[in-house]
């Protein structure tokens, strides 16, 4: 455990983009406010932009995660995993069950995969993982995973932003395409991904059984060349 906390996150200033918006101006529901305080490329305005906002305004950053991250995360993907079990794998049991050494092989950033956070403030409201293939045949794919929001922090831009930002790290990566999965019933986040250019490729029947039911997931592919 030692060797793994020391050894963790090292690479970690790999990748590290942080953006920042006027997360009130957001929350406040002002889709128009935060609109407002992005480029006419929909990109946010440089944080001298946000001057104006006041001491105590709590600003989004997106980062990648580090050691200091692992029981936000673990809290994190717990709430998801209860929130919307469709949309991610693990149970909540399952999750909560997760070691630090777990989290870790998961999240560390490496030339091979990352996790990004958005923060308000200190606190981890939204998560989008992405990992590239290792296989020789398969190196030029890489897949996001993972991806939750707060409920509380919705229909805020997060989501699209760490979907932009693990995009933006696969172009770096030299990868050829990004690919994920989504349940046929999630069509939130389904529309996300369509209108970030992802096509749908194929179906995977039964892809989830939860209890009873079964869950269907559409294979999708973002391709970067
Ligand atoms: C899907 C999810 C990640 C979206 O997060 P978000 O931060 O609210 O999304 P954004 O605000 O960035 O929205 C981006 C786009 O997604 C779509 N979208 C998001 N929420 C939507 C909703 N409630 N209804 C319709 N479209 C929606 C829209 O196209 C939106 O773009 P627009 O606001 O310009 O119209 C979030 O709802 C979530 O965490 N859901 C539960 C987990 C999940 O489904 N994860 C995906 C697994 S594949």
């Amino acid at each position: 455990m030692a060797d793994l906390e020391s050894d963790a996150f090292v690479n970690r200033m790999l990748f590290t983009k942080t953006w920042e918006l006027d997360l009130n101006a957001a929350r406040r529901a002002s889709r128009v406010s935060l609109a407002a305080r992005l480029n006419s490329n929909g990109y946010p305005l440089p944080m001298n932009a946000t001057a104006n906002a006041t001491a105590n305004t709590p600003l989004l950053t997106i980062r990648t995660l580090n050691e200091n991250d692992i029981g936000a995360f673990r809290a994190l993907r717990v709430h998801a995993a209860a929130d919307t079990p469709f949309a991610i794998v693990s149970t909540p049991e399952e999750e909560a069950r997760s070691t630090a050494e777990d989290i870790i092989a998961r999240v560390r950033e490496t030339d091979q995969q990352a996790m990004f956070g958005a923060f308000n403030g200190e606190t981890l409201i939204g998560i989008a993982g992405w990992r590239r293939e290792q296989r020789v045949k398969w190196a030029h794919k890489s897949l996001i995973w993972g991806v939750f929001v707060d409920p509380a922090y919705r229909r805020a831009g997060i989501a699209r932003r760490l979907i932009e930002t693990a995009i933006e790290r696969a172009k770096e990566s030299g990868v050829e395409q990004v690919q994920l999965s989504v349940c046929t019933q999630n069509s939130r986040a389904q529309t996300l991904y369509l209108s970030l250019g992802f096509v749908i490729y194929g179906r995977e029947m039964r892809a989830l059984k939860i209890g009873d039911e079964y869950f269907d997931e559409d294979l999708m592919v973002l391709m970067l060349d």
